[in-house]
C-alpha cells in the first residue's frame, strides 16, 4: 500500500491542534497508519501532576489498539506548524517498536519529507525473545 507521507504530516498537524498543553505549550501531533490503512490521530495530553503526561505517539497507539488495530506500517509525528523533525521520546519509541520496529517514522524536514525506520531510531530495543513466559 503507497502511503501519502505530505498528507499524513497534514493529519498529524491536524491532531497537533487539539493537544491539551496548558503546561508546556508544546503541540505533538501524531498520525498512525495501520496495515488496513486506517490512519489514528494522536496528540499529547498533559497533567498537572506532569509525569501523568501522554505524548501524541502512545496516544495515537492506544486509541488503534482500543479500535482492534495492532498491525502498524507507519507514524508521522510533527511538532505543530514546524518543519523540523520532531524526535520521538524514548518511551514512545519502545511502546511503537512492540507492534513493530520496522515501520516507517516520517518527519518533515524543512519544505521535504524526512522518512527512517523505527529501529534505527531504537537499535537493540528490549524485546520478547529472552522472556521466559510460561
Ligand atoms: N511529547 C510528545 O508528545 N511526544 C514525544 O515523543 C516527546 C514529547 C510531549 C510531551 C509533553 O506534553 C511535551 O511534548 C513537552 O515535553
Amino acid at each position: 500500500m503507497t502511503i501519502d507521507y505530505a498528507a499524513l504530516l497534514d493529519i498529524a498537524d491536524q491532531a497537533a491542534k487539539n493537544a491539551y498543553v496548558p503546561y508546556s505549550k508544546f503541540h505533538v501531533g501524531a498520525a498512525l497508519v495501520a496495515d488496513d490503512g486506517t490512519v489514528f490521530p494522536g496528540c499529547n495530553v498533559e497533567n498537572v501532576s506532569y509525569g501523568l503526561t501522554n505524548c501524541a505517539e502512545r496516544t495515537a497507539i492506544f486509541s488503534a489498539v482500543v479500535s482492534g488495530h495492532q498491525r502498524f506500517s507507519a507514524i508521522a509525528i510533527v511538532q505543530h506548524a514546524n518543519d523540523e523533525p520532531c524526535w520521538p521520546c524514548g518511551a514512545c519509541r519502545q511502546v511503537l517498536a512492540e507492534f513493530n520496529p520496522d515501520m516507517d517514522v516520517i518527519f518533515r524536514e524543512g519544505s521535504g519529507v524526512r522518512v527512517t525506520k523505527l529501529h534505527e531510531l531504537l537499535p537493540h530495543c528490549f524485546d520478547a525473545t529472552r522472556l521466559k513466559v510460561k
